[in-house]
């Protein structure tokens, strides 16, 4: 099997992405689902992000239809026992996730990489049973993963070095821009980052400051555009550590510690608006707004962010 072989276990939402990410860099993708059902959709949601990448002009009709070949639905664990890294992307379940490293560990070679693509279970705990825990690691990439390149690369304190190294070159070589944590905390960085905003937002919403419109234009008309050109503490930088110590000092103490803004998702999904998917969440998920989403990714986020292998 060539070295430019993954394979993905769970083809959900991530790992459909994952695989497709992976292809397009050139990568052979063996993905691995267990449910029939989701199974017959994976070619769908592949075709859908290929779709959407020609439309961003990043690959052509060629490319799309390469990409789509490399990637091939396999029956069981044995297909990807020569596989040189294996990306678990199945349900946030950690005795689950834990049982399939076992039957993994059976199949896979002694020296392929195994990765979790969790979005919270520290490594140490998932890793817990494994006979060879020095190749195993956090591999956490963003949703959709064909439009934000971090990868979030988290080792246990058993993970050895080489292991962080050969992974982080992989991500490299599919154009993803990973970052690797010196150690692992809950959430690892990202989703702190992420969350510290949301505890604001719902606490905002909560205390009836403002709607959740206002609190998102807040944000993309502000923020969200910096962000992505200046992160928090080069945007510090900039507007000059004395002026945010100031701010910081009176704001600080201002601002919520508290979960109390989880009353208010929890009052959503009571009404069964979890989101996007179930059509409602704090938005009307119409068709239209949906479209509106994915031409924004095309404009903004995909031209040539990606490598055109
Ligand atoms: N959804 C996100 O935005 C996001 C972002 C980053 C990380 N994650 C993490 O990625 C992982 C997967 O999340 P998701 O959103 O793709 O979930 P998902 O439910 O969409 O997909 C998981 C898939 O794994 C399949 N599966 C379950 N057990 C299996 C097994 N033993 N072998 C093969 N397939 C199996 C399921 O049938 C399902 O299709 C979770 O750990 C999640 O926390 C999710």
């Amino acid at each position: 099997m060539s070295t430019k072989t993954v394979g993905i276990v769970g083809g959900g939402l991530m790992g459909a992405g994952i695989a497709a990410k992976f292809a397009l860099a050139g990568h052979a993708a063996l993905v691995l689902e267990t449910s029939p059902e989701r199974r017959a959709t994976i070619p769908a949601v592949i075709g859908g992000i290929l779709q959407e990448l020609q439309a961003a002009g990043a690959i052509d009709a060629a490319g799309s239809a390469a990409a789509a070949a490399r990637i091939t639905l396999v029956g069981d664990l044995t297909a990807l026992a020569t596989a040189p890294l294996v990306i678990e992307v199945i349900p946030e379940v950690l005795a689950a996730k834990q049982e399939l490293y076992q039957q993994l560990e059976a199949v896979l070679a002694p020296d392929a990489l195994l990765a979790s693509n969790t979005s919270g279970f520290l490594p140490d705990a998932l890793g817990t049973g494994l006979a060879r825990p020095e190749r195993f690691l956090i591999t956490h990439f963003w949703n959709p993963p064909h439009a934000i390149p971090l990868v979030e690369v988290v080792p246990g304190t058993r993970t050895a070095p080489a292991t962080v190294e050969r992974t982080v070159a992989v991500l490299r070589a599919i154009g993803a821009e990973p970052v690797v944590l010196r150690k692992a905390v809950p959430g690892f960085i990202g989703n702190r980052l992420q969350f510290a905003v949301l505890r604001e937002a719902l606490h905002l919403i909560h205390t009836g400051v403002a709607d959740a419109e206002t609190i998102d234009t807040v944000m993309k008309a502000s923020l969200g555009r910096r962000y992505a050109i200046a992160g928090p503490l080069e945007s510090a930088d900039l507007g000059g550590l004395e002026t945010i110590l100031k701010v910081g000092t009176h704001l600080l103490p201002a601002i919520t510690a508290d979960g109390s803004g989880l009353e208010v998702l929890r009052a959503h999904i009571a009404r069964g608006e979890t989101g996007a998917a179930s059509g409602k969440g704090f938005y009307p998920w119409t068709d239209e707004r949906r479209a509106a989403m994915r031409q924004k990714r095309v404009t903004f986020q995909l031209q040539g962010r990606l490598p055109s292998g």
